[in-house]
């Protein structure tokens, strides 16, 4: 057994023993790790000459110990915060308000339920406030507005489009002619079971459609709302992952304990009340298929220790925690907040508050809408052009179909509970999502949406499908400004 680290260990007058040999071995970057082992044993246990798993152990915890104290917060910055009032409060958190059985009777409470939401929000617009029942619809009428469900979309022959729509009463085909350029280019973004309003005329058979009308956002003024302070926004760390970077990790929260950077960073982090997470902290497991392969962790409760290591030296601020579909609870959204079950040390930690996907926060005056974003999965899907990298024109749609995830019965898996916690009710000033682990940012009508990116460097997965995440970019919202900080070394 002569190999180059057994001789690299030898001209350091060390031996290694069989298991060590084998783990060292096994390590992706292992000339890293015998440098760091070799003087380790010169620092801390000169009177060693045998590398064991136990040395290898050793060597870790002393590591650990030694990042944990260079990232523990700042004084200075302990002072600031002791001094800052954080107030929050929890406006949309769905956990345990789920009743459903998932019997089809709870189908219809769910849809009918999602239809009033909408159908509300859409007759607030002036101009749409006389609805006719879509059974109505059957003769010659000259004028007519209707609300509701979109069952399809097709195209014929001849470049026109055809929308069946259905309300509680029945269901009625709506033709958009081709010449009509803005509503055929409306259509291309129209989404299955999404709920829309028609203003056109009926000639007994057909609605004859003259404006599509979404239930959007209408604002009397776009005023950005008083903030003195900073949020900072992550996502889809994939703790337990082969490609976490725990590097970037460590000095994001070095830079948020206010020990990484220049002054101007110094400034920045000391200005930051809270930490929102929306979604996949952990890798989780059996997620897809083969998982295993990729994990450093294998264990579920183990992946949430880690991450409760790695959070514990954020101490003095909330930390708002929302999970994602790699996380450890229901897979149907709305997905009820993480557990003790899972996740003991996390939900022990005095500062963090589990909540919901989605869930709608109020951040000192700011309200956050979370939401993790599988729905971008269908939405790439079903419409022609967009890619995952999309997620600002995605979250502009969203809004304007006031509705997080209008698909029923793709990817994203929706429970049919009584209520649709997905209708956008209230408007937020920040939506927050992730997911597609690229990072974006756009501000739509006054709201500023924002996607944060992820913590796992590239997958074999993404390799494939040539998609290039974002890896340790954190997005902060300081003043109503967005700004993005990068941890990564390269
Ligand atoms: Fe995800």
């Amino acid at each position: 057994m002569t190999s180059d680290i057994i001789k690299k260990f030898q001209e350091a007058k060390l031996l290694v023993n069989n298991n060590a040999y084998s783990e060292i071995k096994g390590n992706d970057d292992y000339d890293y790790l015998i440098t760091e082992l070799i003087k380790y044993i010169e620092e801390n246990e000169n009177d060693q000459y045998i590398i064991t798993t136990k040395t290898i152990r050793n060597y870790q915890e002393h590591e650990r110990q030694r990042i944990h104290e260079s990232i523990i917060e700042n004084p200075k910055t302990k002072e600031i915060r002791e001094n800052l009032e954080m107030p929050y409060d929890i406006i949309l958190d769905v956990t345990n308000k789920s009743y459903t059985d998932g019997d089809i009777e709870d189908l219809n409470k769910y849809f009918n339920n999602r239809y009033e939401k909408l159908r509300k929000i859409i007759e607030q617009n002036p101009e749409f406030n006389k609805v006719t029942d879509i059974k109505n619809t059957k003769t010659k009428l000259e004028s007519l507005d209707i609300i509701g469900i979109v069952n399809s979309v097709n195209s014929t022959k001849n470049g026109h489009k055809i929308l069946e729509l259905e309300d509680p009463t029945g269901t009625g085909t709506v033709l958009v002619m081709k010449d009509n350029e803005d509503l055929i280019n409306d259509c291309q973004t129209i989404l299955k079971d999404e709920i829309i309003g028609i203003d056109g005329s009926s000639n007994g058979n057909l609605i004859i459609a003259n404006d599509i009308v979404h239930p959007g956002i209408q604002r009397q003024s776009i005023v950005d709302k008083p903030m003195d302070f900073s949020i900072v926004f992550i996502s889809d760390v994939h703790i337990g992952s082969k490609q976490f970077d725990e590097s970037a990790f460590n000095k994001f929260i070095k830079w948020l304990n206010g020990n990484y950077g220049g002054e101007d960073q110094q400034e920045l982090a000391n200005s930051v009340k809270y930490l929102v997470i929306g979604g996949d902290l952990v890798d989780g497991i059996g997620v897809y298929p083969n998982q295993e392969k990729e994990l450093k962790i294998k264990d579920i409760y183990e992946q949430y220790e880690e991450a409760a290591r790695l959070l514990g030296d954020i101490s003095d601020i909330p930390i708002i925690l929302s999970p994602g579909n790699h996380d450890a609870t229901r897979l149907a959204e709305p997905q009820p907040a993480i557990t003790e079950k899972y996740a003991k040390e996390l939900c022990e930690q005095k500062n963090i508050e589990m909540v919901s996907n989605p869930s709608l926060v109020n951040l000192d005056g700011i309200k956050v809408l979370v939401y993790h974003g599988r729905s971008f999965d269908d939405i790439v899907m079903a419409i022609n052009g967009y890619t995952h990298a999309d997620t600002d024109n995605m979250m502009r749609l969203l809004l304007e179909k006031r509705h997080l995830a209008p698909i029923y019965g793709e990817r994203t898996a929706l429970a049919s509970e009584f209520e649709d916690y997905h209708v956008i009710e209230e408007l937020p000033d920040v939506l927050h999502t992730g997911h597609v682990h690229i990072n974006s940012y756009a501000k739509y009508k006054g709201i500023h949406l924002l996607n944060s990116g992820t913590f796992q460097e590239q997958t074999e997965f993404q390799k494939i499908y040539n998609i290039v995440p974002t890896c340790g970019q954190v997005p902060i919202l300081t003043n109503n400004k967005f700004k993005l900080l990068n941890f990564r070394d390269d």
